[in-house]
């Protein structure tokens, strides 16, 4: 075959010259890629791939701290109100029971209301209206041997099957005053 020159090339020449350089470009292209693999294996195991989840078992200091009503300071960090009665003290999950927003405490009302969707439960975690269709979780409570401090397990939760009645879905209160919902403290 004649270039533009006149110059006539053998057509097995220019075929062996294109697969060789072929050849040479996917070795290289393997070598680049090989290196860059390494490389990047490299970097994940000097970077460890760790979740940083907070804890879900965790201590709230001392039954004494807490006085007579629901103690909203932990809400913010651990998503938690510490509720004090006559009778002890309980913890609940600071979640709403419709799709899991965050229900403020109204201390003028004595009741929570979420501002998602505008369920409303009062303060042992019945729902007094909206969407809502359980009461608010309660989690398993326990006081440190040691130190005396209250330990919280936050994914150990009481979910009592509420019943429907004219003021909302309501779990009679002295079935949820057990251990290990509920410290006599
Ligand atoms: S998430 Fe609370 S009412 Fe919908």
């Amino acid at each position: 075959m004649a270039d533009n020159k006149g110059n006539i090339e053998d057509p097995d020449v220019s075929r062996r010259r294109f697969f060789t350089l072929m050849g040479l470009g996917v070795g290289w292209g393997s070598i680049v890629t090989a290196l860059g693999g390494a490389g990047l294996g490299a970097a994940r195991y000097m970077i460890p791939s760790v979740l940083y989840e907070p804890p879900t078992v965790f201590k709230i200091g001392k039954p004494e701290n807490y006085g007579i009503g629901v103690d909203t300071k932990l809400k913010k960090e651990r998503q938690i109100w510490v509720v004090r009665n006559e009778r002890g003290i309980y913890v609940m999950v600071a979640i709403c029971r419709h799709l899991g927003c965050t229900p403020n405490f109204f201390q003028d009302q004595s009741l929570f209301r979420c501002p998602c969707h505008g369920s409303i439960y009062d303060t042992h975690g019945n729902v007094v209206g909206g969407p809502a269709p359980r009461t608010l979780w309660r989690a398993a409570i326990s006081l440190d041997p040691v130190d005396g401090e209250i330990v919280v397990s936050f994914n150990t939760r009481q979910d009592p099957d509420p019943v429907g009645t004219p003021e909302g879905l309501m779990v009679e209160e002295a079935g949820r005053e057990v251990e290990p919902y509920f410290l006599k403290v």
